[in-house]
């Protein structure tokens, strides 16, 4: 018997009829002209979240992000009118790469007043306008108004900044759309403990949303995280989520919770008793405003045995809410078909007491070895893929949002097929 009630229409996935119930075809994630294509109708349409505000505390402070997903790199930063900005890392003169520190390949962030290249001393303004040009006199015209730094459509939604390439696409609100808007009014903003993650992983990107976007693998690919008992009662019982919710092309689900704290203090390890920690967070809720109740878009079924909210914010981005009073986001990056830079940032209000810190620190290397385990199957899952022995998959009813990722993806990319095709 069902644990939750599923929709009139009998099923998750039928609730959505445009996704259909065969098995689904796996190609997306291993034919390398299928990956170019994505790169194209997929990451230089659509809005991506490269960070957030707190990473500019003060006027000059700048980010770069390498981002071949849109064959770029890109420079973030903050003007002296406190404004947002994002060009592309290129100097207008010859080109050269104008953010980097010892490598030009890896990322940095800092502050300064003004953007210098290192190749000819070429300077721009923290709005991008070129202020300075070495031996002005000996170019032809050079009407320096001309030559700023190359502008990337930049907006900040509830403190993270997304870019578009797209000159043409929607606003971001817009975009992000009710289902995502919904979560507004959540005090991120308190939540400025950051720890981070970073990794490429051996698979194709959308093979990790898949590995989140379904919890049920959990009992069975994670169950030496439970204690033993625990781990043969999830089996036993199988794994159901409270309630899934797409408004193309986002989506999200609602787990249950039960762990922080648990029912009873068995059903845990003696190190999490001792920190009143674990996967699910810090047991103790910090004492902020916005948490009660929360925004009406976080665990929208209102279910009693609330746990997580993930989003999937469109195309590579997760928004995880926890009962406990934390979030978690995860990107995907892709650097070819089969590989891509995945990031996880765990946010947390800043701890006041040792046994805080100590908290939040269990639930970061909690998740760590959580996220290792799945990282490890997705590139065991990437090899046989790549055989194309088989790309036809059954996907069930708990794996509704992969259904609803892959075949979104597809039909974009199809759509630019055929543009391409008739333009
Ligand atoms: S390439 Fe930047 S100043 Fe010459
Ligand atoms: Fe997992």
């Amino acid at each position: 018997m069902a644990k939750f009630s599923k929709p009139a229409a009998g099923s998750w996935t039928q609730n959505y009829p445009e996704l259909g119930t065969g098995p689904v075809d796996y190609t997306d994630s291993v034919d390398p002209a299928f990956y170019e294509d994505e790169r194209h109708a997929i990451f230089r349409r659509n809005w991506l979240n490269v960070g957030r505000v707190e990473q500019l505390p003060r006027v000059g402070s700048y980010f770069t992000k390498e981002l071949p997903c849109i064959g770029s790199s890109v420079v973030i930063n903050k003007d002296r009118d406190g404004e947002i900005h994002a060009f592309h890392n290129i100097c207008r003169h010859r080109g050269n790469k104008l953010v980097w520190d010892d490598f030009p390949n890896e990322e940095t962030s800092g502050s300064c007043r003004q953007f210098t290249c290192k190749y000819h001393a070429w300077r721009y303004e923290l709005n991008g306008d070129l202020a300075f040009v070495q031996q002005e006199k000996e170019f032809f015209d050079l009407d320096k108004s001309k030559y700023g730094l190359k502008t990337i459509r930049c907006e900040v939604w509830e403190g993270f900044i997304f870019i578009n390439l797209d000159v043409n696409a929607k606003p971001l609100t817009e975009f992000l759309g009710p289902l995502i808007k919904g979560t507004e009014g959540y005090p991120f903003h308190e939540m400025t403990e950051v720890y981070s993650y970073k990794a490429e992983i051996g698979s194709n990107w959308k093979l990790f949303i898949d590995a989140f976007a379904e919890f049920y693998h959990a009992p069975i690919l994670h169950q030496k995280q439970a204690v033993k008992d625990e781990a043969s009662k999830l089996l036993d019982v199988g794994f159901e989520a409270l309630h899934y919710q797409i408004e193309a092309p986002h989506s999200m689900v609602s787990s249950w919770g039960g762990m922080a704290p648990p029912k009873d203090p068995n059903m845990v390890k003696p190190i999490e008793r001792k920190l009143r920690s674990g996967l699910f967070g810090p047991w103790d809720r910090p004492d902020i405003e916005g948490l009660d109740p929360l925004p009406e878009g976080i665990n929208p079924a209102r279910h009693r045995a609330w746990g997580i909210d993930e989003f999937e914010i469109f195309p590579n981005m997760s928004l995880l809410f926890w009962a406990p009073g934390w979030y978690l986001t995860y990107h995907y990056w892709p650097t070819a078909v089969n590989k891509h830079i995945f990031e996880a940032n765990l946010y947390f209000v800043p701890a006041k007491t040792a046994r805080e810190r100590l908290a939040q620190e269990l639930a970061a290397v909690t998740f760590k070895e959580y996220a290792l385990q799945d990282a490890n199957t997705l590139e065991a899952t990437q090899t046989m893929l790549a055989t194309r022995e088989i790309s036809d998959f059954p996907l069930n009813d708990q794996e509704v949002l992969l259904r609803h990722l892959h075949t979104t993806v597809q039909r974009i990319v199809e759509e630019y097929r055929n543009d391409n095709v008739n333009n």
